[in-house]
């Protein structure tokens, strides 16, 4: 069993909304426990460029209103050389840290997981922060819930012009290879149709759908392209449907980045400190090598190697099901 004296929290791949809050509580519930806390800058190159400071309880004030992440964030390929790993270790060692808390998605779990089975003897506990909602063990991860919500809010404001001029949008939205967003966004804006990267939609099924909407005298229509749709890209779906469909204008929105950035919503402020404050408890117990999820409304403890088995990870059905038959 890992005794743990001292960790190091890090943010890690795309921020989310939230993960300010589960940094707070981090820091805040280790010091409770009268352990040493240091934050490490833009995650896995912190660890390997020795970018770590001292955090204690006035660190982390007034943070929880904040979109990004305090600690700052990066995608770091040298963390998956055995060399820079290796770096990482003796960093970590040097300062005598003991735990690692790591808040981010699949990418940020994979190193995670190499990195405590080389070394073991740094326990290892994994928070899901990510917009994406991909990661098994948990019904939410940090910042799904905000991302969404201004996905809504810019899906709602497109809608209006989209109704005044009669016209068609495409609307790409994030989540790699996961439709979450897409799929909630949809239903919640009533899109005539949502292209995800988990159910496939052959175009001319897409097609005959909005001639159908048009008979039906839709006047407007919103078609939600996740970025990891099959079908070639929001443009190139929208050119092949504009030489179909010619009752409609067709136009193109890429909401990008905006879905990532943001107040934290007060569901994403509670995940992030129920998850943020079960880690440390987790590490204080002994665990490691895991991810702290919630699901029914209770916070469960997940291997990372099964966090990260896609296999295991589905939409809710029900939510694929009525997305169509309510969009009619
Ligand atoms: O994983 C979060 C995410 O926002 C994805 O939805 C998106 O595919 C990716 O990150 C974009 O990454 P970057 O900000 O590095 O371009």
């Amino acid at each position: 069993m890992h005794k743990i004296s001292k960790l190091a929290v890090l943010t890690s791949g795309g921020d989310a909304p939230g993960m300010n809050p589960c940094i707070r509580a981090v820091v805040r519930t280790a010091i409770y426990n009268k352990l040493e806390v240091v934050g490490v800058r833009q995650g896995y190159k912190g660890l390997i460029e020795n970018d770590m400071y001292d955090m204690e309880p006035r660190s982390v004030s007034n943070i929880l209103s904040f979109g990004g992440t305090i600690l700052k964030t990066a995608r770091c390929l040298e963390f998956r050389t055995d060399e820079g790993m290796e770096t990482a270790y003796q960093n970590l060692k040097a300062k005598g840290i003991d735990a690692l808390v790591v808040i981010g998605g699949d990418g940020t779990f994979t190193g995670a997981l190499r990195f405590s089975r080389k070394y073991p003897d740094i326990a290892v506990m994994g928070i899901p922060g990510t917009i994406d909602n991909d990661l098994c063990g948990t019904t939410y991860t940090l910042g799904f819930d905000t991302a969404t919500n201004t996905v809504i809010e810019a899906i709602d404001k497109i809608r209006d012009t989209a109704d005044a001029h009669d016209r068609l949008f495409f609307i790409e939205v994030m989540g790699r290879d996961s439709g979450a967003i897409a799929l909630r966004a949809g239903i919640s804006c009533g899109a005539e149709a949502i292209l995800l990267p988990e159910k496939e939609t052959a175009i001319s099924e897409l097609i005959d759908a909005l001639k159908t909407g048009h008979l039906n005298k839709k006047s407007s229509s919103i078609v939600i392209v996740a970025e990891g749709d099959k079908n070639g890209g929001v443009y190139d779906i929208a050119k092949r449907v504009e030489q179909e469909v010619k009752h409609y204008d067709i136009k193109v929105t890429i909401l990008g980045h905006l879905q990532r950035g943001g107040s934290p919503s007060s569901f994403d402020r509670i995940l992030g400190s129920r998850l943020g404050f079960a880690a440390v408890n987790a590490l204080i117990a002994g665990e490691t090598q895991k991810m702290v999820g919630l699901e029914a409304n209770h916070i469960l403890l997940t291997s990372l190697e099964k966090a990260l088995n896609q296999q295991e990870f589905r939409l809710e059905s029900d939510l694929l099901q009525m997305a169509d038959i309510l969009s009619i």
